[in-house]
């Protein structure tokens, strides 16, 4: 393990992060579309922007997170963000949670993790921390964890690895401790899947995204993004043990949920 004071696992940058977030324009270009979406330098560049013209209530969520994790963590023990990104959440956390909980931000793209290591020392946080580079499909990474944050991020897991990945998080959270997940979700009645899909496409017109983007982003995100309906993912928490199962926010196709062990 690794704390502030001896960060080997990513590395340093001394240029300062700008003030506010760069624009989202990766989805202009027709071609776009064609590829798959990923998590890398320009993605990364963008995402602070392209994460709060794109999720419903982002701030809110953040704040619900943070908010229930100052309920739950506990000192001497650890708090892990699984896909933490750019550390938007960490940052939210630091303000709720006791300094003797320790941080560990997790995520696969070394970029992300790096505007988040920038981020982290711009704010101050002197709490212990770690960032660590792990592909939640293979790797084993939570422990002695009171709180497991999962903002938007299962639903980038393998659906073969995801039970798996749920159980070694029940397996490393203590007793009474919990996860909160946030998923994008599909419905079983098509009806109202493909209205509150149409919603969303609306909200993401009114924050400034054309046709185009909308498109090559949804035709990008199509093999990547697998969103599992309401009653799979809480079967799936359910099934692992979790005791209470409580949906603690929902925009149409976005659900947070709060799990607790025990
Ligand atoms: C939509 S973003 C999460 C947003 C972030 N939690 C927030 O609150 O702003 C998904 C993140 O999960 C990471 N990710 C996707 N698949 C992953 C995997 N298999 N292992 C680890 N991280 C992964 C991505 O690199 C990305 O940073």
């Amino acid at each position: 393990m690794t704390d502030k004071k001896s960060p080997t696992v990513v590395r340093a940058i001394d240029s300062a992060e700008p003030s506010s977030p760069a624009r989202d324009a990766i989805f202009e270009d027709t071609a776009s579309g064609s590829k798959d979406f990923k998590f890398d330098a320009k993605t990364a560049s963008v995402f602070d922007d392209m994460v709060g013209r794109s999720v419903p209530f982002y701030d809110e969520i953040q704040r619900m997170i943070a908010e229930q994790a100052g309920d739950f963590a506990v000192p001497g023990t650890q708090l892990f963000d699984l896909g933490c990104s750019t550390a938007t959440t960490l940052l939210a956390l630091d303000g709720t949670v006791d300094p003797g909980v320790r941080f560990v931000g997790v995520d696969n793209s070394r970029e992300m993790l790096d505007k988040a290591q920038l981020k982290l020392e711009a704010a101050g946080v002197s709490r212990a921390y770690e960032l660590q580079v792990a592909d939640l499909n293979t790797d084993r990474v939570v422990d002695n964890a009171s709180v497991v944050v999962m903002n938007l991020t299962l639903q980038f897991v393998r659906p073969l690895h995801r039970e798996r990945v749920i159980r070694w998080i029940y397996e490393g959270l203590t007793d009474q401790g919990c996860l909160l997940l946030v998923e994008k979700q599909t419905l079983s009645a098509s009806l109202l899947n493909r209205l509150f899909i149409r919603y969303y496409y609306d909200m993401k017109r009114r924050n400034g995204y054309s046709e185009v983007e909308i498109a090559q982003k949804r035709e990008a995100l199509e093999n990547v993004l697998i969103p599992y309906r309401p009653e799979e993912n809480r079967l799936l928490l359910q099934s692992i043990g979790f005791g209470h199962v409580e949906e603690f926010f929902r925009w149409y196709n976005f659900a947070g949920i709060i799990a607790v062990k025990n």
